[in-house]
């Protein structure tokens, strides 16, 4: 009996080099979905360059990006891995969309106001971004979404601007819901206190080799109040110990906790073991990153299936919604 998968739709920003946040927080996630959902991922290009950006190196970070994707298990021949802006249809929709947007639901955004705090000079895009995200899950009649928290207030205005569209030109998109994974808590920085960020460059990078983990490592804020190596520490406030959490093997792990809590540990080594954990953990990612990065006219090769697959499913959805928006059939 072959039942219809239900759809799933996320975005990663074409940021900068993958690093463990990424990984642990949202695609080692998206990898466990592969088998239930029909997914679709998507490097949103046309996100990225709402910030300053540039456009030398756009290209490049893509298809890093792509690289780091795949080399942490998503499968192309189990998803629809793809560039956003190659599929046209994504600033289309988006268009269109805008027009059942409020204004001030755009400009309450969490992520518009702290966004902007910090420019001189506000461009549209930065505005319209969530609208934009709205199209690339509704192209897809996305159900389900799976994000990090501070995605929800977006993934709320894409059901506001479903039930807008529906309301006002019939039954057609569904309401998405955010599919928040427990495992997609977020993942502290270096810096120990705000979340890992190529922006707030705090990260450990997805593809380091062993001897740049072990320096980053070294750089990590631990308990602050243990200050000498004989100081009984606080696991519960470090983030290496955190780390040591998702990467080293629980009984590990345990042992950690005591040694730290009776100085029978210090940080340095504590630090020490961290990395020799990581770099076996990521390992097989990084071999498998280097082979993809050898061939990048293979990588191109996916991208270009990825998007010609969802270039299909948005035709369609497109074709209905200007028809059902009186606007006809696009001349071919
Ligand atoms: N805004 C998302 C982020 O910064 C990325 C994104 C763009 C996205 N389009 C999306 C996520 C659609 C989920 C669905 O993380």
């Amino acid at each position: 009996m072959s039942q219809r998968k239900p759809r799933i739709f996320s975005g990663i920003q074409p940021s900068g080099e993958m690093h463990i946040g990424n990984y642990l927080g949202a695609v080692r996630n998206w990898v466990g979905l592969l088998d239930e959902f029909d997914a679709f991922y998507c490097i949103v290009d046309l996100h990225a360059i709402t910030v300053p950006y540039d456009p030398g190196d756009l290209e490049q970070r893509v298809l890093d990006l792509a690289v780091g994707l795949m080399a942490s298990g998503l499968d192309p021949e189990r998803c629809t891995l793809f560039v956003q802006s190659a599929v046209p249809e994504h600033a289309e929709l988006q268009w269109l969309l805008g027009t059942v947007t409020p204004l001030g639901e755009l400009q309450r955004m969490t992520q518009f106001k702290d966004k902007s705090r910090h420019l001189d000079s506000v461009n549209t895009g930065l505005l319209t971004y969530p609208v934009l995200q709205a199209a690339d899950i509704l192209l897809y009649l996305g159900e389900h979404v799976p994000v990090g928290e501070d995605q929800r207030q977006h993934l709320e205005l894409t059901r506001e601007i479903a039930r807008r569209w529906n309301a006002r030109f019939g039954d057609y998109f569904p309401e998405p819901q955010p599919l928040i994974l427990p495992q997609g808590r977020r993942i502290l920085g270096l810096d120990g206190a705000s979340k890992m960020s190529k922006s707030q460059d705090n990260t450990i990078p997805l593809l380091a080799e062993p001897e740049d983990l072990r320096a980053l490592v070294r750089t990590a804020v631990t308990d602050p109040a243990r200050v000498r190596k004989d100081d009984p520490g606080n696991p519960h406030v470090c983030n290496v110990f955190a780390l040591h959490g998702h990467f080293s093997p629980s009984a590990e792990r345990d042992d950690i906790e005591i040694l730290c809590q009776t100085a029978g540990i210090g940080c340095v080594d504590c630090k020490n073991r961290l990395s020799d954990n990581l770099a076996g953990a990521l390992a097989p990612v990084r071999d498998r990153a280097r082979e993809l990065a050898e061939q990048p006219g293979r990588v191109q090769e996916i991208l270009a299936a990825g998007a010609a697959r969802a270039r299909g499913v948005a035709r369609d959805t497109i074709s209905e919604v200007r028809e059902r928006m009186g606007l006809g059939s696009p001349s071919p």
